[in-house]
């Protein structure tokens, strides 16, 4: 089997996107019924994180061992990457050792050089330009709980980075309408944009939320904006969800959020527990969608 690596969603077909939410699911069900599922038995992941991690990690360690395989945590005091040695030699060393790495860096170009250099499947588990896997666990979310996304209307607001720009990659994979609603300055990539024709763009928090299915938004500061923080609260301020923005979306209408939140930023103390919100069990879908994304890339097809 010649190796897939999943550093966005472009990596993979929308047919293959569609079956991964399924699978997703369908472990999920299995998981809660008891069945014992072990097809990584032997397997070992390289998890390497170099930024801080609660959701992404403890789903990849808790995925790999329900799978019988196991994961190697690597933080950013653990290698020798922090002391020089190049990303592509540490991709040739891996390859010789683990079957999968798996990797959250800033840099998306360090992911893309790690993957070229590999010859073993590699993983985005997130960097500056697209958060893959919590897509997966977004979209499986939308469906179990609300039905097909395709055709649908999703508005997102705050920061076009990371999570905005994974959403732009899921309008053209998965088949909906996007609308990101951000302030000036922070617009996504335009090159994403000039390639999208299911994506518009707004200032105006109002008029992407009106009739909307889906409402998403992130953090204001992500990681590597610290310093930027009180410029941002100030620009990002009328982009806040709440219970009252979520009122001019259609009744059924579902909030997700990628989580850590910051409330009293860009959600309210109480959005995140509104019956609206699917976003806990959109972060225990990460464990489920991540072991589906394993069995992808690792079990013969
Ligand atoms: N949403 C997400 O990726 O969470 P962590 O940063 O905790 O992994």
């Amino acid at each position: 089997m010649s190796k897939r690596d999943f550093l966005s969603l472009l990596d993979c077909s929308p047919e293959e996107l569609r079956a991964l939410l399924a699978r997703g699911s369908e472990l999920k069900r299995s998981l809660h019924e008891g069945e014992p599922y072990r097809p990584l038995v032997g397997c070992t992941a390289a998890l390497m994180l170099l930024l801080n991690s609660t959701r992404t990690r403890v789903a990849f360690e808790a995925g790999m061992n329900q799978l019988g395989g196991q994961a190697i945590f690597l933080g950013a005091a653990d290698t020798q990457l922090g002391r020089g040695e190049p990303v592509t030699d540490t991709a040739k060393v891996l390859s010789e050792m683990v079957d999968i790495a798996i990797i959250r860096t800033q840099n998306h170009a360090d992911v893309e050089s790690f993957a070229g250099a590999a010859s073993i499947p590699v993983v985005n588990a997130m960097t500056n330009r697209f958060h893959p896997c919590q897509l997966l666990a977004d979209m499986q979310t939308y469906e179990e709980l609300r039905g097909p996304v395709e055709g649908s209307t999703v508005a997102f607001l705050g920061d076009g980075y990371n999570m905005c720009q994974s959403y732009i990659n899921a309008a053209r994979q998965y088949g909906f309408c996007l609308k990101i609603a951000c302030p000036p300055g922070f617009e996504p990539e335009a090159g994403l944009l000039a390639g999208s024709n299911d994506t518009t763009l707004t200032e105006a928090p109002r008029e992407a939320v009106e009739n909307a299915d889906l409402v998403v938004t992130d953090v204001w500061s992500s990681i590597g904006h610290d310093e930027e923080r009180e410029k941002r609260r100030n620009a990002f301020a009328p982009y806040q969800v709440n219970e009252d923005l979520l009122d001019y979306a259609k009744d059924d209408v579902l909030f997700l959020h990628c989580l850590p939140a910051h409330r009293g930023e860009e959600v309210n103390e109480t959005v995140l527990d509104d019956p609206r919100s699917g976003a806990w069990t959109a972060a225990g879908n990460r464990l489920h969608s991540q072991k589906a994304l394993l069995e992808f890339l690792l079990v013969e097809r």
